[in-house]
């Protein structure tokens, strides 16, 4: 089997048997040095993030190749629906605690949405690091978590998911609290904007 499975605003996903290749495409309202300089930059980051979040025990796909020159990561193919299609208390809960890990780890994933999380064989696996950076700030943090919460209320409305998603996230990060109110500033920053 080899066929498209996804093309989002920056990559082509192609999928071969269990892997899949993403691949950077040009953009060509960017300059071409420096089209192909952030490509390049954003494949290894996203490759780098990925690596590191599974050593911080956050399930990702296993890399099998980084292609610098054609912008390309080979990666395991990962099974399952996506969260934005089977969302519930649950899963969230375990959410938090794998966001709990990832900032434990001073990762921040950089794009937290539904879609770039997938339920696969009794696990949650993260992907689409692209955005992806190192920083333990709570602010970082708190705009990380901001963002899941906006999904949830966006494509979900269902109330309890940030209430579960907390639950989880207290349960394996310590600065939680801190990063939880830090959530609720930035939100009322956003409606006196
Ligand atoms: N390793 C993977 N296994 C299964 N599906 C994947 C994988 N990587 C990407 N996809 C699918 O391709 C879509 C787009 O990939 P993603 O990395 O999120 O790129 P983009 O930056 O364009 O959002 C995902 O939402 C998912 O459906
Ligand atoms: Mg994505």
């Amino acid at each position: 089997m080899n066929r498209q499975i996804a093309a989002g605003a920056e990559a082509v996903i192609e999928r071969y048997d269990d892997r899949v290749i993403k691949r950077r495409v040009v953009k060509n309202y960017r300059i071409p040095e420096l089209d192909t300089r952030i490509r390049a930059s954003r494949t290894r980051n996203e490759a780098k993030l990925i690596s590191e979040a599974r050593r911080c025990g956050v399930p990702t796909p296993i890399i099998y190749d980084v292609d610098t020159a054609e912008h390309a990561i080979t990666m395991e193919f990962i099974e399952g629906p996506r969260l934005k299609e089977v969302l519930n208390l649950h899963l969230c809960e375990e959410i938090g605690e794998l966001v709990g890990r990832l900032h434990s780890c001073g990762i921040i994933h950089g794009d937290l949405t539904t879609s770039n999380l997938i339920k696969n064989d009794g696990r949650i696996c993260f992907i689409d690091f692209g955005l992806g950076y190192f920083d333990k700030s709570v602010e970082a943090q708190g705009v990380d978590v901001h963002v899941l919460f906006q999904t949830f209320v966006s494509t979900h409305s269902d109330s309890g998911l940030e209430g579960a998603f907390s639950r989880g996230y207290k349960r394996t990060f310590a600065d939680a609290d801190q990063v939880l109110a830090r959530v609720r500033e930035i939100e009322a920053r956003g409606r006196y904007l």
